[in-house]
């Protein structure tokens, strides 16, 4: 067997041959523009430059007879480019945690001992994408045509034509360029993958790191042994099995790939295109006058760079498209007065949209992680050695990528039959007891959708997620990751202020089947850490104590469950009254040019990341746009702040344009060309 060590030099001599930049080496080129100031109108305004955000920005500017703002409260990130850019930098230099970090946490879970789950959220260019951990995993057909389904009426419709398996594969690889790892990781490391299951040409560069731990050498095998064949053709609409995932990752200079670099750096200089980092938005304005429609018109959008600094207002001449993540579109959307009417009035916001599913619907997955000590040399122990090794471009690259997706049988030796009938036995309490805003609405999409993941998914789709960890030295983990809650909570703000953070609560651990799941969840990661043998030592977290199903549940409530960073459903794409928030072209019900374009549209969890679906609904909502969007009446466009701009004048600004400070009625501007 060779050790981790011998690959390690191979891939060093590799290294020699090629020409890499590492990427502290990153130089941007940077010029600055005066007089400043941005214009008082834009075609398209952007609220949140996320993950996406920034696609749908460098989509639509493609057309350089319309122009694009793009509104994003977090800073551009060049400060801390370097360690964005390191993939190892998600764990040894991340921004988790730092002013580029919206440093949630939820409101104490009574389920889970009364403890709050911290929530990390970009506050950055690129969102989540530049602080997530690179999975590039994608849901499973039945899932994705399951999403269709809830929104359709029936074939050829509108929800038929823009989503379902194929349209939404198609735009995940759009977004994609696949490069194959090398022949020396595959002979060393058992990848399975089939190119034509990714995409090719597109921005966002998908590949795998420079090199390969031991241990990951005997992922699919030691998951075999336990219970969970290879996958050998992941991310195609199948997840079932085990595999190693490629990443979000550029291999011509082992750097993060994400909606940023891929999307926006890349672009030559586009004078249509703004991007204003430190612009937190604060709501859209409405028109007075619905339209013919009944529907009301967004015309212009409030934002500020800080709580003390004034509002600025920037007129809309097309859409608004929302985009600020699974807890900042629903935020922008309430403080719009587009929202459950308790929500608004109990926060002193004036009902324009009576719309009860904003916030609604709230799901996430939670995780917990097996520990055990292992004689094997792990990532960690290279970062902690400092070795000239640890500092190359080829070390840097690395990222745990060893996954696998369990099925119910496995979990349970056996279909469950029995577990399936009490969860569905519970359907009508659970949508009495269990939802958090018995607006009717809102409580016929938690039964739809707890019929579609208790009938259609639980048999056939996978429940749990395994993700092998091998960032701390001497140790290695493995998390189990439950894929399919029935828990749903909600996310509201208490305070017309738009700086003061919403409330999250995701009443996690209220469904009893979320817990069952964890926890045979738990006992099969440590049938996968017993079928590795040897290559793992003692068990330290939760340890050999913690057995029983109450011993277990107890470790899980009272110092287990994080989160995988997924909430989704808080804008959900269904019908009007089973809760929705936006319809099958992804407006939202009531208005005639606001969309919602980001991860809170998915109605309910995917066993998967959700960056490449994300990546999807970015690409698609790019499509749709450019296909028809809607013409604000000259009259009704909202002036702007900044009167002494030109409304129609775009600034001949290159690039990023970069938002330092605000005046009173001008902006001083500072263009990047990156
Ligand atoms: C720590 C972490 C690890 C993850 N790991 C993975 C992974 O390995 N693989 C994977 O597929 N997925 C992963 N994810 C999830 C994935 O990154 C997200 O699902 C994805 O980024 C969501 O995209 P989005 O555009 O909806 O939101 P975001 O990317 O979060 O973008 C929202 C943007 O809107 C901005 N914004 C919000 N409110 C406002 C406002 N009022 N005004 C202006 N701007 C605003 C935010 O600052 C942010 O930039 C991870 C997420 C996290 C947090
Ligand atoms: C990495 O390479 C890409 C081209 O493939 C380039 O656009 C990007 O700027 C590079 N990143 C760094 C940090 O050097
Ligand atoms: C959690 O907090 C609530 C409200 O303060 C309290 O009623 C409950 O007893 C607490 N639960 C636990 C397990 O401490
Ligand atoms: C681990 O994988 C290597 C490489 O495939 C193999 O040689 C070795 O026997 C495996 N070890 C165990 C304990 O499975
Ligand atoms: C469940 O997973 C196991 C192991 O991967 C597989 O053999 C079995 O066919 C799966 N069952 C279903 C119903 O998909
Ligand atoms: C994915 O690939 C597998 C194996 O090659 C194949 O059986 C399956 O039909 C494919 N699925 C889709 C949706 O193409
Ligand atoms: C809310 O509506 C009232 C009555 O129309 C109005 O006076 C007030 O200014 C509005 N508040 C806001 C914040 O728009
Ligand atoms: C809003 O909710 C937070 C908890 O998220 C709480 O600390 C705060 O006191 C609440 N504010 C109001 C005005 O209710």
């Amino acid at each position: 067997m060779r050790t981790g060590n011998h690959i390690l030099r191979a891939f060093v001599l590799l290294a020699t041959h090629e020409s890499f930049s590492a990427a502290s080496n990153l130089i941007y080129r940077r010029r600055i523009v005066s007089p400043p100031d941005i214009s008082s109108s834009y075609d398209y305004v952007i609220a949140g430059g996320g993950l996406a955000g920034l696609v749908i920005a460098s989509r639509l500017s493609e057309d350089p007879a319309v122009t694009v703002l793009v509104l994003e409260a977090g800073k551009s990130g060049d400060e801390v480019a370097a360690g964005i850019n390191a993939p190892a930098g998600a764990y040894y230099s991340s921004i988790v945690g730092t002013d580029y970090d919206w440093k949630y946490t939820t409101v104490p879970q009574p389920n889970l001992n009364n403890r709050t789950i911290y929530w990390p959220r970009g506050k950055i260019l690129g969102g989540s994408s530049a602080m997530n951990a690179m999975y590039l995993v994608r849901p499973t057909v039945m899932e994705v045509d399951a999403w269709k389904d809830i929104i359709s009426s029936g074939d050829g419709d509108t929800a038929a034509q823009n989503w379902g398996w194929d349209k939404v594969y198609e735009n995940m690889k759009k977004s994609e360029n696949f490069v194959p790892p090398n022949q020396e990781l595959l002979t060393y490391v058992n990848i399975d993958y089939e190119a034509e299951s990714y995409g090719s040409g597109g921005p966002m560069q998908v590949s795998y790191p420079a090199f390969m731990i031991g241990i990951n050498a005997n992922w699919t095998s030691a998951l075999d042994r336990a219970g969970c064949a290879p996958n050998t053709n992941p991310n195609n609409g199948t997840s079932l099995g085990g595999y190693i995932a490629p990443s979000s990752i550029n291999p011509t200079n082992w750097t993060r790939s994400y909606s940023r670099s891929a999307y926006i750096d890349s672009l030559p200089p586009r004078d249509n295109l703004h991007i204003l980092p430190e612009s937190t938005v604060v709501r859209f304005l409405l028109s007075n006058q619905p339209d013919s429609s009944g529907k009301q018109i967004a015309t212009g959008v409030e934002f500020a760079s800080n709580a003390e600094s004034p509002r600025m207002t920037v007129g809309v001449r097309k859409e608004v498209i929302l985009a600020g993540g699974p807890l900042g579109s629903p935020k922008m959307l309430q403080l719009s007065g587009v929202g459950p009417k308790d929500v608004l009035e109990a926060a002193k916001v004036n009902v324009s949209v009576e719309l009860p599913g904003v916030g609604q619907n709230l799901q996430d997955h939670l995780t917990a992680g097996v520990t055990w000590a292992t004689p094997q040399e792990t990532a960690g122990n290279i970062h902690a050695s400092g070795s000239e090794f640890s500092q190359t471009p080829e070390f840097l690259s690395f990222i745990n990528d060893a996954v696998a997706f369990v099925n119910i049988s496995t979990l349970f030796n056996g279909p469950a039959l029995e577990f399936q009938q009490q969860i569905k036995d519970a359907r009508d309490e659970s949508s009495r007891t269990l939802v958090a805003s018995q607006y009717p609405e809102v409580v016929e999409g938690y039964k739809a959708i707890y019929d579609t993941i208790a009938d259609k998914f639980l048999p056939d789709v996978p429940q749990l997620e395994l993700l092998m960890s091998l960032i701390s030295p001497s140790q290695v983990s493995i998390q189990a990751a439950m894929q399919h809650p029935y828990s749903v909570g909600r996310t509201y703000i208490n305070s017309s202020d738009p700086f003061v953070p919403v409330v999250i609560d995701p009443q996690y651990y209220s469904h009893f089947a979320d817990m069952t799941i964890m926890r045979q969840g738990v006992r099969f990661v440590r049938s996968v850490g017993a079928a590795y043998g040897a290559l793992f030592g003692e068990e330290i977290a939760p340890g050999p104590g913690v057995q029983t199903d109450e011993q277990l549940e107890q470790w899980l409530r009272d110092s287990a469950a994080n989160t995988q960073y997924h909430p989704t459903g808080s804008c959900a794409m269904l019908p009007k009254e089973k809760g929705g928030v936006v319809d099958a072209d992804l407006l939202v019900y009531g208005l005639a040019n606001v969309r919602v374009a980001d991860s809170s549209v998915f109605p309910f969890e995917f066993a998967a990341h959700l960056a490449s679906a994300t990546y999807a609904v970015a690409e698609q909502a790019s499509t749709l746009i450019k296909q028809k969007s809607y013409n604000v009446p000259e009259e009704v466009v909202t002036g702007g702040s900044n009167k002494g701009s030109d409304a129609n004048r775009m600034m001949a600004l290159p690039g990023i344009v970069h938002l330092l400070a605000f005046g009173l009625t001008s902006a001083m501007v500072t263009a990047w060309l990156v």
